[in-house]
């Protein structure tokens, strides 16, 4: 792999370098006890010896491990040696155990001029104070001496369960990506790797008794361009893991202390398996395996009597092979609607006695009893089950453990009943969302989304329990989808650093937390991910812009302040007349930007090394609306799509072309009426305008009628033009419309637009239901 390119060759370096370089224990997870002494530091050298205890083949690994990390920094190879138990061997680094440390993962790291020694209370404990050590040494220190200060860091992990999941059904990573992986995890003191393997578009791993799941269901034949319009490239796509590639990565992970969950989903999201073997389905097909994206009505049939005795022999060979406590049976994005008009699925809920009620369908419950019957024979052979949070429609499985993902609200309420909680929410969770809001800059595409690693870190898993609640909080997890997610690369942009901000949410105390040090303790990590030629996203080292507008209606002016910044106060230049910063621009002096009027500002963050910035781009759009106060007198939006709320539709500021980037408000379910107050009458208006984001795969549509009112006194209002708009409804549709009315110029106060929303179409899979209205900035000229 490339990451070990690095150290050979700088081998070549190494013999005449003699430089001193200092470590650092400010490492991402930050450790929960640092103190250090002014006692001189232990200099590590290539003379250094890292010891363990003799018959302890855990701490052997556990040091070889080190001293490949140390080769990957200095370049040199420190020699491992056994010494007795208990043993600590002068100007060593020594490891060992000690049963007084009270968390099975957590360690003591203890340095001076004589020696550094990691005890943990298990070998576990012992491979997170050797992450802590390795992440404190320079990442390129090539030859050098390094200074490790004197000191003891006490550290242990606030979460026991510290995960990240990757899909490999919709695109496949080789076996030597998944033990990349494995080491990135590692790197970022994580201990689960959820193995998401069988989708609609792809089976991925060998199940002996059923051979047909790779024979044909690790193969689609074509794949569907974008974001599921009606091409396709016609390009059989494939791929799958044999059982004893599986049993390999399982190895390689156990080795770093990670364990790996497989997930099964089921019964939803098993077009691959339906392809395989069609007797499974509701209709018995024909089917394929799914070119496309989403979520698809075709799912297991449950009242088939092969289908339960299938799922058992797919879980017997699953758990001979993984040897997790849980096993991940999926359970999202099942549509009952095959279900519902199966004559075995209905004859399954008769025999049953499965009933409706107010809140759950007969077909609801005919899922759970699917769960439930898969929970009690993997809890006869000793395993715990995980679903996603849909699996609390219903009855939920009793001893299942439940993964929140839409937002955090599911896992709440599971704590709230008694059930073990992993937190995966996706508003601060889905690394397989966007990193900034201007997609124009993107190297690569995202299924939407926006998630920040300043979101990523501001999740707090326990929000909103008790105490006695929040002990079913196992720990938090991102997940990994990767419908738009290709190649080892892309995943690499994805989850980095994101997987530095969730690590510190799993591992350090919240108390300790603190965003502008983290993206501090940071910058030693991407170095990291530099020398070892990672394709980390660089979205920290772009300009942050905060923009303050007048709270509408609070002050007579009109103008908005801008102020920039970056992680470490890179210069930066900026232009307010749409032309290319550079260093011979202006340059920003921190005090602050007035706009005033219709404006572009760009503006560039220059470093010495030539790692520049991304251009930042604002555009500022003033007209007679801009600041005024207004009133949202029909729905609001709702609440995860509502923000600052209505100023935001005045605020000078289009959305950018990300709809969730937090610019765009959602409203769905009724008209929407906004009420401008232009702060006088006898202002004269002759145009209307606002936009919408559409996005038919999101169930957002665009705009079918406009109408314009107009008042004095802000009671009696008179129509004065109205518009209609063909809505699209091509499969795909996605992007920015704009609405507009012009009329003859009248004389006003109030402005009242009144926007009509629209039904999805025919063929949408939520035909019929309403669809969100994606809006902002109205302007009136
Ligand atoms: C999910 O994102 N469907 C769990
Ligand atoms: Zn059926």
């Amino acid at each position: 792999m490339k990451k070990y390119l690095l150290p050979i060759v700088a081998l070549a370096f190494a013999a005449c370098s003699s430089n001193e370089q200092q470590a650092s224990y400010s490492v991402v997870p930050l450790p929960q006890e640092v103190n250090l002494t002014q006692d001189s530091p232990f200099k590590l050298t290539r003379s250094t010896i890292i010891a363990y205890p003799e018959n302890n083949p855990l701490l052997k690994r556990n040091a070889e491990f080190l001293a490949e990390y140390i080769a990957q920094s200095t370049g040199y190879t420190l020699q491992t040696k056994a010494i007795k138990e208990g043993e600590s061997a002068t100007g060593c680094i020594t490891l060992g155990l000690n049963s007084e440390i009270t968390n099975p993962e957590g360690y003591k790291l203890s340095t001076s001029a004589e020696g550094i020694r990691i005890e943990g209370q298990t070998e576990n404990g012992v491979f997170y104070g050797i992450q802590t050590l390795r992440k404190s040494i320079p990442a390129v220190a090539q030859g050098a001496t390094v200074l490790l200060p004197a000191g003891e860091i006490n550290d242990a992990p606030r979460f026991a369960y510290r995960g990240m999941m990757l899909d490999v059904g919709r695109h496949f990573f080789p076996v030597e990506f998944i033990k990349e992986y494995i080491d990135l995890l590692a790197l970022h003191n994580m201990n689960t790797l959820h193995w998401h393997l069988t989708e609609d578009q792809g089976w991925r791993i060998e199940i002996k008794k059923y051979p047909k799941l790779t024979e044909i269901g690790s193969t689609r034949n074509r794949t569907v361009i974008g974001h599921n319009t009606d091409q396709y490239d016609n390009t059989p796509y494939e791929g799958f893991y044999t059982q004893d590639e599986a049993r390999e990565i399982v190895r390689y992970a156990q080795e770093r202390y990670i364990t790996i969950i497989p997930e099964i989903d089921l019964p939803g999201h098993m077009l691959a398996a339906l392809a395989s073997y069609p007797e499974l389905g509701c209709t018995g097909g024909p089917y394929e395996v799914c070119p496309r994206w989403g979520v698809f009505e075709d799912v297991l049939c449950i009242g088939n009597e092969k289908t339960l005795p299938f799922l058992e022999d797919v879980m017997t060979e699953i758990i001979d092979i993984f040897p997790s406590k849980y096993i991940h049976i999926g359970g999202d994005e099942a549509p009952r609607t095959r279900w519902a008009k199966c004559p075995k699925c209905q004859a399954l809920i008769r025999a049953k006695g499965l009933k409706a009620d107010k809140e759950h369908s007969a077909e609801d419950r005919l899922q759970s009893y699917c769960m439930a019957h898969i929970e009690k024979f993997l809890n006869e052979k000793g395993r715990q089950i995980i679903g996603w949070d849909e699996i609390l429609e219903g009855d939920v499985a009793p001893n299942a453990t439940v993964m929140s993902w839409r937002g955090s609200a599911g896992g709440i309420k599971a704590a709230q009943m008694g059930h073990d909680v992993i937190m995966t929410p996706n508003t601060h969770c889905y690394f397989d969302y966007f990193q900034s809001t201007d997609k124009a800059n993107e190297p690569y595409d995202a299924i939407g989304g926006y998630v920040s690693v300043e979101k990523v870190y501001s999740l707090e898993p326990t929000e909103g329990l008790n105490d006695e609640q929040k002990k079913h909080i196992l720990g938090a997890q991102a997940n990994l989808w990767t419908e738009y997610i290709l190649s080892p690369e892309q995943v690499e942009y994805m989850v980095l650093p994101r997987m530095a901000a969730l690590a510190e949410v799993q591992w350090t105390q919240p108390e300790k937390k603190d965003y502008k040090d983290f993206v501090k303790r940071l910058l030693s990590l991407v170095h990291l991910y530099q020398r070892d030629g990672l394709n980390y996203a660089k979205h920290i080292f772009d300009i942050q812009a905060e923009i303050s507008t007048p709270q509408a209606g609070s002050s007579s002016e009109r103008t908005a302040q801008v102020t920039l910044s970056t992680v470490d106060n890179a210069p930066i230049y900026y232009t307010l007349d749409g032309s290319q910063p550079s260093e011979k621009s202006q340059q920003y002096d921190n005090t602050g930007i007035t706009i005033d009027k219709t404006t572009q500002l760009q503006a560039i963050a220059i470093r010495p090394n030539g790692s520049n910035s991304r251009v930042l781009k604002r555009d500022f759009f003033f007209n007679k609306a801009t600041f005024c106060p207004i009133q949202l007198t029909g729905i609001q939006p709702s609440p995860k799509y509502t923000y600052a709320g209505a100023p935001m539709l005045v605020d000078g500021q289009r959305g950018s072309d990300n709809f969730a980037s937090g610019d765009w408000l959602g409203f769905i379910g009724g008209d929407i009426t906004a009420v401008i107050d232009l702060g006088k009458s006898g202002n004269e208006i002759k145009s209307v305008a606002t936009h919408g984001f559409v996005s038919l795969g999101d169930w957002i549509m665009g705009c079918k009628e406009m109408r314009i009112a107009i008042s004095d006194d802000g009671q009696s209002y008179r129509e004065i033009a109205t518009k209609a708009f063909p809505v699209k409804t091509a499969p795909g549709t996605r992007g920015i419309e704009d609405y507009s009315i012009d009329f003859d110029p009248v004389q006003t106060r109030y402005v009242q637009l009144t926007l009509k929303t629209a039904v999805l179409p025919e063929g949408h899979n939520g035909a019929g239901k309403p669809a969100f209205l994606f809006l902002d900035e109205i302007e009136i000229n």
